[in-house]
């Protein structure tokens, strides 16, 4: 079931024409589908069957309080990397009981703010944070519940700079580290170790090498128990692809995916832990923009959109592949042709497609970028001078601006001259 898809001809969001959208919030604008967000996190919570598994929804890929929300109501935690992510985890109804406070360099002030609301588990990357955290959580009276994210040496993602599994990557610790970490956190006051946690790229398309990945993770935490330790937590990670190309390319096989796990850690008695992120919003969202300029060069025609990298910068930083469709649907017979689709910052990185053979699109008209729900707003920023895009969702046939586009006064009225100047 598609929840973007052209009804009478024009692209809508459910029940409503994305040109409805445009015209009243105006473009750029991303626009989410709350059917889409239910879906992806309804099929993947199935795919475990009677497994009781903790959803921790990866907050980076989609910061929205409506998004976190639409998901919190379905029962998701967070997955979440800065005291800014827990904050909107929190005020987007997430309890602290449901979040897991990640990344491999979490300040004092974090830390403490994360061991102050008691969150779930802070996945713990070095002997250094380690210590740190102890320090903090005893000196606040707390016993902080601790995994430690394990570097398997298994890489895999969609894209260099989003694989994490390797030995050149700034991410967790060696297994052999994990094991003497977790002997030292028993004898720290202010920590509890409950597990490891695993997280080796995004986009991944293949299970095997997160198979690999954890069964690795399952040797350590046999040895870890012949040790004498408790291991109650495991903690896989995010990574699953998103179904980007609209050529009939089968997305993951998430049934596939939930056996795996499984079979990995039957009879184990570990509480499994999942990061979710593109594969919950990727599909549940897009950016809407309007067509501004048809121009040719020596070599090449260009669409130019009122949407840029500053917008969507997934094109620009990993080459990645966004369908772009007429908001308006074109006749079967319509003649295709080649262009190149950027936007008007002055980067000639600024390119959402190269050769993109698709119908004649004019001056005014609207475009929808699909697949822009994951790592679109969050990666998005104001360079060039450009206010941030807006933010609706929508459900059914209704929907509602949850971040209005940015103003002026938010661009720059905070900034201010020095008195000498
Ligand atoms: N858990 C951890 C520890 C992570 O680092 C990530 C993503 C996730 C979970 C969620 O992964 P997902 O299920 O979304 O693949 N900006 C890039 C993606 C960066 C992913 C960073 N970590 C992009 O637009 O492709």
């Amino acid at each position: 079931m598609r929840h973007f898809q052209y009804i009478d001809g024009e692209l809508t969001a459910e029940d409503v024409p994305l040109r409805a959208i445009a015209e009243a919030v105006g473009t750029p604008a991303y626009v989410y589908s709350t059917a889409t967000l239910e879906r992806h996190f309804t099929v993947f919570r199935e795919a475990f069957g009677n497994l009781p598994v903790h959803i921790a929804f990866a907050v980076k890929a989609n910061t929205n309080r409506a998004v976190l929300a639409t998901l919190a109501r379905l029962g998701a935690g967070a997955d979440t990397v800065s005291e800014g992510e827990i904050r909107r985890a929190l005020a987007a109804g997430i309890p602290a009981s449901g979040i897991v406070f990640a990344g491999v360099g979490k300040t004092d002030a974090e830390l403490a703010f994360a061991v102050g609301i008691g969150v779930r588990q802070i996945n713990v990357e070095s002997a250094q944070e380690l210590d740190r955290l102890s320090a903090i959580a005893a000196a606040a009276g707390r016993e902080q519940a601790v995994c430690f994210r394990v570097n398997p040496l298994i890489g895999a993602g969609g894209h260099a700079k989003i694989t994490t599994g390797h030995g050149a990557s700034k991410f967790g610790v060696t297994l052999a580290e994990a094991e003497s970490l977790y002997a030292r956190a028993v004898t720290l006051p202010g920590v509890r170790p409950e597990g490891l946690s695993v997280h080796i790229g995004s986009q991944i398309v293949d299970f095997a090498p997160l198979e690999a990945a954890y069964r690795r993770m399952v040797e350590t935490v046999l040895r870890l128990r012949a040790a004498g330790h408790t291991v109650r937590r495991l903690d896989l990670g995010g990574g699953l692809a998103a179904t980007y190309r609209d050529d009939g390319t089968p997305g993951p096989d998430l049934p596939a995916y939930g056996a795996m796990v499984r079979s990995v850690v039957e009879g184990l008695d570990l509480e499994i832990e999942l990061e979710p992120g593109r594969m919950i919003a990727a599909n549940a969202g897009v950016l809407l923009s309007r067509a501004v300029v048809t121009k040719q060069s020596q070599e090449r025609s260009f669409l130019v959109l009122d949407a840029a990298m500053n917008d969507l910068i997934r094109p620009a930083l990993y080459d990645a592949f966004h369908e772009i469709l007429p908001l308006r649907e074109a006749p079967a017979d319509r003649p295709v042709a080649a262009a190149d689709i950027v936007g008007p910052v002055c980067e000639t990185g600024d390119t959402f497609a190269e050769h993109r053979q698709m119908p004649p699109v004019e001056p005014g008209d609207l475009v929808a970028i699909m697949s822009a729900g994951a790592y679109g707003f969050t990666m998005a920023s104001s360079y060039n001078s450009r206010l941030l895009p807006a933010e609706v969702i929508v459900n059914g046939d209704r929907w509602s601006v949850v971040r209005p586009r940015q103003t002026w006064d938010e661009l720059f009225g905070t900034e201010t001259l020095p008195d000498w100047l």
